[in-house]
Order: structure tokens, then sequence, then C-alpha cells
């Protein structure tokens, strides 16, 4: 067996996808990468669950959505006509409903943030955690970046697959990171006695 065979690096994939969206909104993925980030999500989550297709279909949340087409879409700007238009550092403030995949593309630094979106700073801890709330368990949360994103708690989070994305020539490489919520913390105990009633 060849050291990239063993069973570690099987949970590493490479696409190329060089051409871009049509509709020309900055930072928006390479054709056909959002379709195949949710794809691959929905497979892993089937596999996981050991659900079959169509018993249970996943739901799914959208965040920092831009022109995203798929799930449901949140994103500051209403000019990207999403479903709710919010920060995510607030999303459990307009959200209650929980979702089994949720797709995050955030703006990739400050500056970034600042000059193409005219947006504040990000805190990965902050939404992170408000994503954190509205994912069930065994759900899994993506992360596209173009840096390798930490894993944001890997006492309840594991790592299942990594991407690597490769677009047009000098373009930077993207990283989507697959993390699945293995158990619920402590807040989410805590929240779901007190609806139950069942409250020690
Ligand atoms: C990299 S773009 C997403 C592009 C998207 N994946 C696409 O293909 O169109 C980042 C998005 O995050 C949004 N954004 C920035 N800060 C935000 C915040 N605090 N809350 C919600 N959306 C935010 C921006 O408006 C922008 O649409």
């Amino acid at each position: 067996m060849f050291p990239w065979e063993e069973k570690g690096q099987l949970k590493n994939l490479a696409w190329y996808l060089p051409r871009p969206k049509k509709n020309k909104y900055k930072g928006s993925m390479p054709l056909y990468c959002e379709e195949w980030l949710i794809l691959l999500a929905e497979h892993l989550w089937y596999q996981k669950k050991k659900f079959t297709f169509p018993e249970k279909k996943p739901t799914i949340l959208q965040v920092f959505s831009g022109v995203g087409q798929f799930g449901f879409r949140v994103d500051i700007k209403p000019e990207c006509k999403p479903d709710l238009i919010c920060d995510v550092h607030e999303l459990t403030k307009h959200l209650k409903q929980t979702f089994d995949i949720i797709l995050a593309d955030p703006p990739y630094s400050d500056k970034e943030s600042k000059e193409l979106y005219n947006t504040k700073k990000l805190s990965y801890k902050k939404w992170y955690s408000e994503c954190d709330s509205l994912l069930n368990v065994g759900g899994i949360f993506i992360v596209y970046h173009v840096v390798k994103m930490p894993n944001p708690d890997p006492q309840r989070y594991k790592t299942i697959k990594r991407v690597m994305i490769l677009s047009a020539p000098m373009h930077k490489a993207r990283i989507a990171l697959y993390f699945q919520k293995i158990r619920n913390g402590v807040r989410d105990v805590i929240v779901s006695r007190c609806q139950t009633g069942f409250i020690e």
C-alpha cells in the first residue's frame, strides 16, 4: 500500500473547478462548487446516519451565502436576496429551527470584509457558536476558506473530510473542512432539558 492510500489520507480530496459562475458576485464560488460541497455533505450524512435516500432528507443552512442557491440562505446583504438577512453573529436571535448540514463561506480576512463587502470584522468563535446551536448532533459543519480552519471544538467535532478546491491559474486554492458534530455542548443540554421540562 502506498502511504497516500492509508485510512487517514482517504479523508482528503481535491477538485479542479476552473470556471467562475456567471453571476460575477465578488468572492462567489467556482461553478459547481456549492452543489458538490453540499452533495458530498449529504452523502457523508447518509453514510454516518445509516439512512437510505429518500428516507429522510437532511436540512441545509447556508451562512455567508452571498448569491448561493442551496438550502436556507443567510447573508447580511439584502442585494443577495437571501432567505434571511442578518448578521451571522446573531443567528440564534432570528432562527429557531435546527439543521443537519451547515455550509459557511465567510470573508477570508478583516481586510476582505471591509473592502469587498463593507462588513464588520468576524469572530470565528462567536459565529461558529451560533451555527453550533442550530446544528443537530450527527450533523455536518462545512467551513470553506483559503486556510485550513481549525476544528472549532475537538471534544465535540470530528474532522471527517478535507477538500482542496483548485480554480483558475494564479488563483488561491480553497479548503473545505467537514466537521461532524458528535455531541451537544453543555448549553444545548440545559436548553433542551428546560424545553422538555426535565430540570434536575
Ligand atoms: C465569500 S462571500 C460568499 C460567497 C458565496 N459563497 C457565493 O458563492 O456567492 C461572503 C459573504 O459573507 C457576507 N457577510 C459578511 N459578513 C457577514 C456577517 N457578519 N453576517 C452575514 N453575512 C456576512 C457578505 O455579504 C458576502 O456575501
